[in-house]
């Protein structure tokens, strides 16, 4: 059984009421069940949300010490934080694929948005599709696991 992280950071629990003009309408249970039920038999999807920076780097850490792939939805933390980068690149470092993904664009955006710390420490990163965002990432995803 492989295991793949899916990990969610600040305010992504509130999908479905926060900005639905940007981030649509679908909860992030609804955007864990569609990918769930994209996940080919053998792969198992482990999704979690949290809003605090230290519980998604040892998360991160998990990651690195399973070898487990992570799709990772860094939310604001993108724009500033450089220990949540430095996990990301613990991970990169132990040659495991980390895919970082937006539900928006966050270049079309406000320019705060821009600049994500992330991204540099990251396989690489895929947003503005919405929930198919994610559903991307696990297809790259499940391409390396086949190659590998
Ligand atoms: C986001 C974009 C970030 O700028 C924002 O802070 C989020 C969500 C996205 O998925 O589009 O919380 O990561």
């Amino acid at each position: 059984m492989t295991r793949i992280l899916v990990l969610n950071g600040p305010n992504l629990g509130r999908l479905g009421t926060r900005e639905p003009d940007i981030y649509g309408s679908q909860t992030l249970l609804d955007i864990e069940a569609s990918l769930v039920a994209a996940a080919p038999a053998g792969v198992e999807l482990d999704f979690r949300q949290t809003d605090d920076e230290a519980t998604l780097i040892g998360w991160l850490h998990e990651a690195a010490d399973s070898q487990s792939p992570v799709i990772l939805n860094p939310a604001a933390f993108t724009h500033y934080s450089y220990a949540l980068r430095d996990a990301c690149q613990i991970v990169t470092s132990a040659g495991i694929a980390l895919i970082e993904v937006h539900l928006s664009n966050p270049h079309a955006r406000e320019s705060f948005r821009h600049t994500s710390v992330v991204t540099g420490a990251a396989l690489g990163v895929i947003a503005g599709f919405g929930d198919q965002s994610y559903h991307l990432a696990l297809s790259h995803i499940l391409t390396l696991l086949e190659r590998h």
